[in-house]
């Protein structure tokens, strides 16, 4: 399996971005708080539906804003699927 893409909206410090993967191997640099392990975090979620620090919902989201988006398109057997993660601060996730 491989993923191809993340799409964040209002999620952590990411008010937009799109990443498109390499197929191979992917580094991921920048300076402190940058947001690096924030885009790991969306690919463990997009997976899981969990942060893997643990973390609500609503301190996931961007600061001052009430939802969040994460599109993340992975590749398997050839095939490619859409997982599709909404957030808000409040009522449930969809
Ligand atoms: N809910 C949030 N809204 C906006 N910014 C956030 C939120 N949660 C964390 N951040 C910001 O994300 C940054 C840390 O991102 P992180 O991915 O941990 O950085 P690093 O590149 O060091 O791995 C900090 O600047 C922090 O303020
Ligand atoms: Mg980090």
């Amino acid at each position: 399996m491989i993923i191809k893409s993340i799409e964040l909206e209002n999620f952590r410090n990411y008010e937009s971005l799109n990443i498109n993967f390499d197929e191979h191997t992917t580094i991921l640099f920048g300076d402190n708080a940058q947001g690096k392990t924030n885009i790991l975090e969306a690919a463990y979620l997009s997976g899981t539906t969990k942060s893997h620090k643990g973390s609500r919902d609503k301190e996931i989201i961007k600061f001052d804003k009430n939802e969040s988006h994460i599109k993340t398109i992975i590749s398997k057997n050839d095939r490619d699927y859409q997982i599709d993660i909404h957030l808000k601060k409040i009522g449930p996730r969809v």
